[in-house]
């Protein structure tokens, strides 16, 4: 069944919501706070993770209207095609399969009629053999010694994501080093070679057209520096591909053994799940690898079954459009509190705004409506020091998840306290601020007299900014897993919602196709 084409805003409950957002749109966080029972009422939980919403400008009328709208919108249905296999990218003509990559089900998925679950099955197992045998030393380069480093080569969708999990999941890694070389900038792979040893370094080229620009540069350039070292004959023994392109991949020179598929059901912003995660299997090993699948799927398996109201990403997309729709919101932050997801906001810029990112509805008609939202940030407690000034005090609205864990891992417990205790404390200010009145009383208290009529303008915080609570028990691969599949889930709502093709990027060609051109001319 094709996605229905519903123009949001024709809805019944679009109406209801902006008649209700007429209404409301005065209430303050702190008046919502007066009823006792709202943390508990807004919050959702699924085994480690829990959900704290109430911080957000909503009643439970808003969440009811808002699911209202995903019914109207035929969400339910539209889940159950992109779980079953149907060609929802309708303007390339393909399915949106990456969450088959990490599903256990033993239900066959078909896609022109054949079930994919076994190519998938072959692929983890060859994914499992090859990193085991590069972990173990097993491997070895052409001087026979074993490899110590590994250079993921790719840009977008086969950079980001598996950079951004192998930074991620940094405390789970084995002794390889693994690097990313992503930029046609010379600099960078200049970088990134400079102290590498030919001998024992193994590249993975990681490209679905093997034509990208960036992608086919730096692997030239990196050939070309193995080979003063080394002969042609030896170009088998240290890269290998992640590609649908064989035909290109053979002529660089890679063995065929050594070439990993990738399908045109799975997108290349959604594709660390599949052989495009070879490096990250390689930097924390096959099994932590898999259950980085395994805590996706949970999340997946969540995301299908469970109520819209209870149900993790369809409540955070509906939150987003209630911001972005009725209250004219731009932007979203994406602050984590932990170092090691330092990489999740450019990663989520590809997801969210490569699929969202859209003007044209499926009708084919230009949308009258905002669409994808502007995804930003980075880690606490650095950005309290950086921009969070403008997010408290500046002009704008600017709605924001905050990513947290219960434990450290570590251990080093006074540091935890002070991260978490920031951690609540941004939420607070942001939701609740401070009045003139307590200003007022501040400043009297430290017998500043002659400098309350001066600052005391400055120095109130409004509140009511919204923000999610979004915490786990734990940083582990399993749950980076869910984090993951939560926000991909997510975007996939909002382009249901939106009714616009989440799933095609043919904005990024016109760049590419004058690039060209410029540099043929
Ligand atoms: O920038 C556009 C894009 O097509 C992304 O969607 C994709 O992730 C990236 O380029 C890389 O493409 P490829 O894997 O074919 O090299």
């Amino acid at each position: 069944m094709a996605l229905k084409n519903i123009n949001p805003t024709k809805t019944e409950a679009w109406e209801k919501l902006a008649n209700h957002f007429e209404e409301t749109k005065t209430l303050t966080l702190a008046e919502l706070f007066t009823n006792s029972s709202r943390k508990s009422d807004f919050t959702i939980t699924q085994n480690d993770l829990e959900l704290d919403y109430s911080k957000n400008r909503i009643t439970s009328e808003t969440m009811e209207l808002l699911v209202e709208l995903a019914n109207q919108v035929a969400l339910k249905d539209a889940i159950e095609s992109y779980f079953s296999g149907e060609k929802i990218n309708a303007t390339e003509g393909r399915a949106v399969l990456h969450t088959a990559l990490r599903s256990n089900s033993e239900d066959e998925i078909l896609v022109d009629g054949k079930d994919i679950k076994p190519k998938i099955q072959t692929t983890l197992r060859k994914i499992r053999a090859f990193s085991n045998k590069v972990i173990s030393g097993k491997w070895k380069g052409y001087t026979g010694k074993a490899i110590t480093d590994v250079v993921n080569i790719g840009i977008g969708g086969s950079d980001l994501g598996p950079d951004m999990v192998v930074e991620a999941l940094r405390f789970y890694r084995n002794k390889l080093n693994v690097h990313f070389v992503s930029n046609v900038d010379g600099d960078h792979v200049s970088e990134v070679i400079k102290h590498l040893n030919p001998e024992t370094t193994l590249f993975v080229i990681v490209s679905k057209t093997f034509t990208t620009q960036e992608t086919i540069s730096n692997a030239n350039t990196i050939k070309d520096w193995f080979l003063r070292s080394a002969s042609i004959f030896d170009v088998a023994k240290h890269f290998v591909a992640v590609s649908t392109n064989l035909n290109a991949v053979y002529n660089f020179g890679i063995d065929k053994n050594n070439v990993f598929p990738m399908w045109d059901w799975v997108g290349g912003r959604f594709s660390l799940w599949s052989a495009v995660g070879l490096s990250i299997s390689l930097a924390v090993g096959f099994d932590h690898f898999k259950e980085l699948l395994n805590g996706a799927e949970e999340m997946d398996v969540h995301f299908r079954d469970t109520d819209f109201n209870e149900n993790i990403p369809v409540v955070l997309a509906l939150l987003s459009v209630w911001y972005n729709n009725f209250h004219k919101a731009e932007t979203e932050a994406i602050l984590p509190y932990s170092q090691y997801l330092s990489k999740l906001p450019d990663y989520l810029q590809q997801a969210v705004m490569e699929s969202n990112g859209k003007g044209v509805d499926r009708n084919g008609e230009e949308v009258a409506y905002q669409t994808g939202t502007i995804v930003w940030g980075s880690t606490g407690t650095n950005m309290q020091h950086a921009f969070m000034q403008l997010v408290h005090q500046g002009t704008k609205l600017i709605p924001a998840d905050f990513i947290g864990y219960k434990k450290s891992l570590h251990g080093l417990t006074s540091h935890h306290e002070k991260l978490m205790a920031n951690y609540n404390a941004q939420m607070e200010a942001l939701a609740f601020g401070k009045t003139a009145e307590e200003v007022h009383l501040e400043l009297k208290t430290a017998g500043d007299f002659d400098k309350i009529n001066q600052l005391l303008p400055y120095k109130v915080f409004k509140g009511n900014r919204p923000s999610n609570a979004i915490l786990f028990d734990k940083l582990t691969p399993s749950s980076l897993g869910k984090l993951i599949a939560m926000y991909e889930n997510k975007i996939f709502v909002q382009g249901i919602i939106w009714n616009i093709y989440s799933y095609d990027q043919f904005g990024v060609e016109l760049g590419k196709e004058l690039a060209k051109k410029i540099l043929a001319s």
